[in-house]
């Protein structure tokens, strides 16, 4: 495609999502308190297509329209449901190990229709790894009303050390409840390389993984101190992500919020997120993934990649940001791959933003490089094209409010800015950094290259 036609689909996106959505609203919980999503239920509206529309929007759309009847058969099989308390088969909430009887639990659970695993409110569990494994009978529920926290011995994770509450092969699953999932990430973050850079770099548990299901939805819980990242969809289809707050301190490591690799089609809605890392991450095989009102920080604000690490391929498309507050965060909306990997990064849009003292508000990086060695350069890249930023305000932390570092054998295509006002907390200028980028400009956008 050539750069003007490229300019023109995306003007034809844009356009079609500004009749979709609202402009940006203030965030109404935004109060002493901060907001609080899990007291507070999100009504989705209907979307309506343009007349004029490019093939990715119309898929787009009709995977919510999927989703919206998702939630719609979820819901209503709640009605006459079959209560399975983890309390009935053992479970004591009183310290000690309550992995098995969460199995018991969960098996009867998962093999009658209707049913929902109850975590009774009030009460801590103490969990080991575990996966808990469909195919399961349809509109099958977990009620977390309480808390499960970790094990914090880490001598229980040596079977796995990647995973500790694992959900897989599962279709019309739903987690919802108000209560608290405990990751207890504390000793993994001390023994982190990037905590001491004497100890050798390893992974440390994800605290909920959701893999290899369709049509799942989790909402309405809180996820805190994940070992590593806090949840984790991978090789899903059709997911709802509604109503969560994550959080951690803003210096433990890696303790991404909500990442996204190998799915398609999941919405990511009122959420809180603040971290030590990533708010959402979303990496290669993800396609059709749509945040709204998405509150990020501390972190490292919302990322499309790392893509292309080792050599590797990777291929993300069709992503809306819509409506999203940052503050505080060492990145905004960011794109990051690095050099020597292939395949793509396209059809991008984030809107409607608000930074508030975010460091790096706008950035693609096409030689990100996160060794503590320096990276070679390499010829090849993963390709960006079709990325819009729309309507972002605030400040920015520091002076490089818009950083576009593309590759210089595949310059990144089809870069929109419109209506972009950045300023510098405090005092002091902001500035842009534009290489090898293929760029328009609409409204007024400040800074300029
Ligand atoms: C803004 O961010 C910088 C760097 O993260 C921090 O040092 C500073 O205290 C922040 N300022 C305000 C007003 O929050």
């Amino acid at each position: 495609m050539s750069q003007q036609s490229q300019f023109l689909t995306l003007l034809i996106i844009l356009a079609s999502f500004s009749t979709c959505f609202s402009s940006y609203k203030e965030d109404p919980h935004a109060t002493n308190g901060g907001p609080d999503p899990i007291a507070h239920t999100t009504s989705m509206g209907t979307i309506n297509l343009g007349d004029k529309h490019e093939p990715w929007l119309v898929d787009f759309m009709k995977s919510q329209t999927k989703r919206f009847g998702l939630t719609t058969r979820l819901s209503s099989a709640s009605t006459s449901q079959k209560l399975v308390n983890v309390g009935d088969f053992g479970a004591k909430a009183n310290g000690g190990d309550d992995t098995e009887a969460f199995r018991k639990a969960w098996k009867v659970a998962c093999s009658s229709a209707n049913s929902a695993l109850v975590v009774p409110a009030n009460k801590n569990y103490h969990l080991k790894p575990i996966t808990f494994s469909g195919p399961c009978k349809p509109y099958f529920t977990m009620k977390i009303y309480g808390t499960i926290k970790a094990s914090s011995h880490k001598s229980d994770y040596e079977k796995d050390t990647l995973h500790w509450l694992v959900f897989e092969n599962l279709q019309d699953f739903n987690i919802e409840g108000g209560g608290t999932i405990n990751g207890n990430g504390r000793i993994w973050w001390e023994s982190s390389c990037k905590i001491n850079d004497k100890l050798p770099c390893k992974h440390a548990p994800t605290a909920v993984t959701f893999q290899d299901s369709k049509n799942v939805r989790v909402s309405s819980i809180r996820i805190k101190n994940a070992q590593q990242m806090h949840l984790t969809f991978q090789n899903c289809q059709n997911v709802e992500a509604l109503n969560l707050v994550v959080i951690a301190p803003g210096n433990s490591p890696n303790t991404d919020g909500i990442h996204v690799t190998g799915t398609q089609n999941i919405q990511i809605q009122n959420c809180v997120i603040r971290t030590g890392d990533d708010c959402i991450s979303i990496v290669s095989g993800s396609k059709n993934v749509q945040a709204t009102d998405i509150t990020c920080g501390p972190g490292h604000g919302i990322s499309i990649g790392s893509l292309g690490a080792d050599n590797s391929e990777a291929e993300v498309s069709n992503v809306m940001v819509n409506r999203a507050k940052l503050t505080g965060t060492t990145n905004g909306m960011r794109i990051k791959t690095w050099q020597g990997g292939s395949g793509y990064a396209k059809n991008i849009i984030f809107q409607n933003v608000v930074m508030n003292n975010v460091s790096n508000p706008i950035i693609i990086d096409q030689n990100y490089c996160d060794k503590k060695t320096a990276c070679q350069q390499q010829p090849s890249a993963v390709k960006i094209s079709n990325v819009a930023f729309k309507n972002i305000k605030g400040t920015s932390a520091s002076e490089e409010a818009i950083k576009f570092d593309c590759s210089k054998s595949f310059p990144c295509q089809g870069v929109l800015l419109q209506d972009v006002n950045l300023v510098r907390q405090g005092n002091g200028d902001v500035d842009a950094t534009c290489l090898k980028v293929g760029l328009q400009k609409k409204g007024n956008v400040s800074p300029g290259c």
